[in-house]
C-alpha cells in the first residue's frame, strides 16, 4: 500500500524562507512511487511554491480551508480557493479544534468542501490528555470520525484520508507508543468499517501524527499498521523529512 509522509509546516517560514527551504528539499527527496510526500506550507507561500516544485516529487497540501465557497468571511480562505492549487487540505488539527475553537460541525464541512473541491482532506482525530485520563479515547476517536465523515459518500471515501493524532503527544517529547497507536488505528477503521465497509476501512489511509521523527518514525510506520506520518517539528529539518520519505519507501515495499 501507498504510504504517505505530509509536512505540516504551521505558523512557520514566510515566503522567501519556504521557498529557500523547498529548494533544500528538492535537492535530495526521492521520487518514489510508492510514497506521496506532501508539504504543508502556510497560505501565503502556496502560491509561489506550487511554481517552483517538481509536483513528481513533492505535492501540496493546506493547513486550513474554510467551508464556504465565497463571500463576506473576512480573513478565510475557501476549498474553492484552493481548488487547482493543493491537492490535499488537512481538517481539524487539534491546533484548529482547540485553539480556534472548531467544533465538529465545522469539520464536517470542511470535509465535505474539500472533496467538493477536488481536495484530498486530511482529517485529523486525536484524544486530549484528560479524555485519556478518563478512558475516553475510544469514544472521542469513532465520535471524531463518525461525525468527519458524516454525509461523505462511499465514492468520496476513496479521497480521504484519517491521522490520527493524540493531542498530549503533539509538540511534546515522546509519541504515542507503538501498542496506542496500534490501538488507535485499530478503533478508527473499525469506525470506518461500521459506516462504509470491511473493504473501505482495510483501504483507507491512517496516518499517524505527534512527535515522529527520524528516530521513531520508522518503528511507527513498520509496526503500528499505519500509512503514513503527518509531521509537525520534523518536517522543517530537511534531513528528517527525506529520511522519513526514504523509510517510508523502504517499509512500503516489504508491506506490499
Ligand atoms: P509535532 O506536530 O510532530 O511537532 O509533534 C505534529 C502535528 O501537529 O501534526
Amino acid at each position: 500500500m501507498k504510504k504517505y509522509i505530509i509536512g505540516n509546516w504551521k505558523m512557520n517560514l514566510n515566503v522567501h524562507e519556504s521557498s529557500l527551504f523547498v529548494a533544500k528539499l528538492a535537492q535530495s527527496l526521492p521520487i518514489k512511487r510508492n510514497v506521496e510526500t506532501v508539504i504543508c506550507p502556510s497560505f501565503l507561500s502556496l502560491q509561489p511554491v506550487s511554481l517552483q516544485i517538481n509536483h513528481r516529487q513533492m505535492k501540496l497540501g493546506a493547513q486550513n480551508c474554510y467551508w464556504r465557497d465565497e463571500g463576506a468571511f473576512t480573513g478565510e480562505v475557501s476549498a474553492a480557493q484552493l481548488r487547482g492549487l493543493t491537492q490535499y487540505v488537512l481538517v481539524g488539527h487539534s491546533d484548529r479544534r482547540y485553539i480556534f475553537s472548531e467544533d465538529d460541525r465545522d469539520i464536517r464541512f470542511k470535509v465535505q468542501a474539500a472533496l467538493r473541491n477536488c481536495i484530498r482532506p486530511v482529517l485529523c482525530v486525536g484524544e486530549t490528555e484528560m479524555e485519556r485520563g478518563d478512558g475516553d479515547t475510544e469514544h472521542v476517536l469513532c465520535d471524531q470520525v463518525a461525525s468527519g465523515l458524516m454525509n461523505v459518500s462511499s465514492e468520496q471515501l476513496d479521497q480521504v484520508l484519517i491521522a490520527y493524532e493524540p493531542v498530549w503527544a503533539i509538540g511534546s517529547t515522546a509519541p504515542a507508543t507503538n501498542d496506542d497507536i496500534a490501538a488507535a488505528v485499530k478503533i478508527i477503521r473499525t469506525q470506518v468499517e461500521h459506516m462504509f465497509g470491511k473493504a473501505a476501512a482495510a483501504e483507507v489511509p491512517v496516518l499517524y501524527g505527534g512527535s515522529s521523527n527520524l528516530e521513531n518514525g520508522k518503528d511507527i510506520l513498520a509496526s503500528t499498521g499505519v500509512d503514513g506520518l503527518l509531521l509537525g517539528r520534523s518536517s522543517l529539518i530537511a534531513p528528517e523529512f527525506v529520511g522519513l520519505v526514504n523509510a517510508a519507501a523502504e517499509i512500503g515495499k516489504e508491506t506490499k
